[in-house]
């Protein structure tokens, strides 16, 4: 049997994508190594899920390359796993919802169970088991969402605003889960327009802003000092901060 070279590095070089005509992603070039979490920052609209899209493969860029180390695209895209800002829960119960995407993949019965079981019980679901996934609340559906996902046992996991519109209490428990992913050995590539979030789960932080990734640094010095003047007005939370983006636009573009 051979085994498939490692999926990291991921490589994103000159990636355009446009949609409506519009530029939405500029030429952007960047580099994921396996490792401590990477989380994509910036404001709503700045491309981020656009940019976790064209990384896991499910958009293609109009320019530019988007290249896994591994080069068998099958093996590629079986490594990876995303979840969407807005996960749809299939009409089955709560442990179908992990069991049967194992199965469409062909997992091994006994495999597909115990994989099941794992992941109901380090998400927390295990007393949910035989509800309908769809009766679950926001909170739950995520976690059940993540979970699902990890049961894949990809090698690099992307999640788009995995707490979008939840709770702290239900934060908590989806950033604890990714925690417990990330222990596992899975590379998490997640956005977030939560700032606070970002400072909890990142190792390093990539700045997105109109379609253009303005910085990337570790966490601690992006967040003590980002070098970009967007990024520092943003970082500070000034409200009238994207007035200086048009300023910025109109040189840079
Ligand atoms: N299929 C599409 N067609 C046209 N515009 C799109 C499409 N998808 C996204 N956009 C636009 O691209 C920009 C970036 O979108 P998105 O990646 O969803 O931003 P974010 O996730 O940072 O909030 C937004 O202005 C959005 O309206
Ligand atoms: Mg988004």
């Amino acid at each position: 049997m051979t085994t498939s070279p490692p999926l990291l590095p991921l490589q994103l070089s000159d990636v355009v994508f446009e949609a409506g005509g519009k530029r939405l992603i500029k030429d952007l070039n960047c580099r994921f190594e396996a490792g401590p979490p990477s989380v994509i920052i910036g404001p709503n609209g700045a491309g981020k899920s656009l940019f976790l899209k064209l990384c896991h493969g499910m958009l293609a860029p109009m320019q530019g390359q988007v290249t896994w180390n591994d080069p068998d695209a099958v093996s590629a895209r079986l490594n990876q796993a995303m979840v969407f800002q807005r996960p749809v829960m299939l009409r089955r119960s709560v442990s179908a919802n992990i069991h049967y995407p194992l199965k469409l993949r062909k997992v091994g019965k006994a495999e597909r169970v115990r994989r099941t079981e794992e992941a109901l019980a380090l998400a927390g679901l295990g007393r949910l088991r035989d509800h309908p996934a769809r009766v679950l609340s926001f909170g739950e559906q995520q976690k059940l969402a993540v979970a699902r996902a990890w049961a894949l046992k990809p090698q690099v996991l992307f999640l788009d605003e995995p707490t979008a519109s939840l709770d702290p209490a239900a934060t908590h428990a989806v950033e604890e889960l990714i925690r417990a992913i990330h222990a596992q050995g899975a590379k998490i590539i997640m956005t977030t327009h939560d700032l606070s979030q970002a400072k909890r789960i990142a190792d390093e932080i990539l700045f997105l802003f109109r379609g253009r990734l303005l910085e990337r640094a570790p966490a601690a010095q992006f967040f003590e000092q980002p070098q970009n003047d967007l990024a520092q007005a943003f970082v500070k939370g000034e409200l009238l901060w994207w007035k200086l983006g048009k300023a910025n636009r109109k040189r840079r573009d």
